[in-house]
């Protein structure tokens, strides 16, 4: 084949049985393949419609599941609360762990702000004093240039907040930006913020182009920044030590919360560790995100540059045991919605936010950070007691038995097999081999 033949062209302009002809052909895809692309098409054509609409090139649907964490008691309020996880120990943990909290009072969280951020990236060929000297009034009429934009943001209580002039030279020859801070209220803004850049960046260049102009201004790009550190969220929870107990396994409460203190130093200070238990917090945060309709990578992203934010990557959580009292607390940047995007159109995410109550954004943020709090309380408890294998592979079973095709009785009996033994995939194998061979 050569290289022109390698590249499809027009392929977003076939329609569905077309692109799935052109794809078979050329990777040679049996019937049971396509059937599986059919397979997972939704019955009704208007919901398939919907779908097909969301992106481009589309072939299937993916499907994950959704499962619910009862008892998740967030300042006072108990919520069920969705998830979308494909990793079948995320919801069990989370769930007990909620669970385990809503005896003690809950989760407590507040939203130290959410405050968005974009910015007009451009170059100025002329002295930076001079950008100084006309910025307040470009500045003017740039905010009156968005009037329109922000109008119906502003009867929200959002909007414009701040527009500053930063200097970037020392970075990079002649690289100034237009920060601008955005509040959106329950939208996640990103339409909002993107075309306020864009117009703010025509009334710069405009301006700064003018007759008698003192050098020469080039927008490089105009975008909104997902690195949102002001809508930042802080969840905690807090007990006597001596109420750790159903969590300290063979351990005394106050032997287990030193080691839970010691595995949170840990994850400050060593950038590995770090990283895994971050990854547990998001595995509630962004199965929170992903059921809801937001944009998972966008807080992935932000949560991580937050976590690096003074030089070294750390754990977004801490420990503190004081006396008698045992904290742990969830600090992270979360910026999310429940209107526009994906929130209210998505039938799926439409439920979940109605499961939940129809929450505005802050209280969104705030059930998403004690979801990343559950889960991250149970993997660091699990890790410092029992490991995490115990549970992680009883719930992994399911999936084993999966992979080696087990019917309906053959995992019953597995699952009764193996409640009290350690579960590997050569053992499973092995007792399955021998049930079928005793059935045989
Ligand atoms: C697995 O998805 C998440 C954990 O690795 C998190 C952790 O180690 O803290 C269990």
């Amino acid at each position: 084949m050569t290289k022109n033949e390698r590249i499809i062209s027009g392929f977003s302009k076939l329609n569905r049985s077309q692109r799935i002809d052109l794809i078979g052909d050329r990777l040679g895809l049996d019937e049971a393949s396509r059937l599986v692309l059919d397979n997972f098409l939704h019955q009704n054509p208007s919901t398939q419609a919907l779908f097909e609409e969301f992106s481009e090139n589309f072939l299937t649907n993916f499907f994950m599941p959704m499962g619910v964490v009862p008892n998740m008691v967030v300042n006072g309020k108990s919520y069920i609360v969705p998830m979308v996880i494909e990793e079948s120990s995320v919801i069990a943990a989370a769930a007990r762990a909620a669970k385990f909290w809503a005896s003690l009072g809950g989760f407590r969280a507040r939203v130290a702000g959410m405050v968005k951020k974009g910015q007009v990236h451009f170059t100025w060929s002329g002295k930076a004093e001079y950008l100084t000297k006309v910025f307040p009034v470009l500045k003017e009429k740039m905010l009156a240039a968005t009037e329109e934009l922000t109008s119906r943001m502003r009867q929200r209580n959002g909007g414009i907040i701040a527009v500053e002039l930063v200097d970037k030279t020392e970075g990079l020859e002649n690289y100034y930006q237009v920060d601008v801070s955005f509040e959106t209220a329950d939208a996640m803004g990103a339409n909002f913020i993107n075309s306020c850049l864009e117009t703010m960046a025509a009334v710069l260049v405009d301006e700064l182009n003018n007759p008698e102009r003192k050098g020469e201004a080039s927008v490089i790009m105009s975008i909104l920044s997902n690195y949102t550190p002001d809508s930042l969220v802080e969840c905690w929870v807090e007990c006597d030590i001596n109420e750790l107990a159903p969590f300290s396994g063979k351990l005394k409460p106050e032997e287990f919360a030193r080691k839970f203190e010691m595995a949170g130093s840990i994850a400050q200070l060593d950038v590995s560790r770090a990283v895994t238990h971050n990854k547990g917090i998001y595995n509630g945060v962004d199965a929170v995100v992903l059921a809801t309709g937001n944009d998972w990578r966008a807080v992935e992203a932000c949560g991580h540059a937050f976590a690096a934010s003074n030089g070294n990557y750390r754990s977004l959580t801490f420990a503190q045991i004081d006396g008698n009292r045992f904290r742990y607390t969830l600090r992270l940047p979360l910026a999310l919605g429940t209107v526009g995007g994906l929130t209210k159109t998505h039938p799926v995410s439409k439920l979940a936010l109605e499961l939940l109550e129809n929450p505005n954004a802050e209280t969104l943020m705030m059930i998403a950070a004690a979801a990343g709090l559950a889960n991250n309380f149970a993997a660091v408890a699990s890790l410092t007691t029992v490991g995490i294998q115990q549970g992680h592979m009883k719930m992994h079973l399911t999936n084993i038995l999966n992979q080696l095709g087990a019917n309906t009785e053959e995992k019953s009996a597995c699952v009764q097999y193996f409640s009290d033994k350690n579960i590997a995939y050569a053992e499973v194998e092995k007792y399955l081999n021998q049930i079928r061979s005793a059935n045989a």
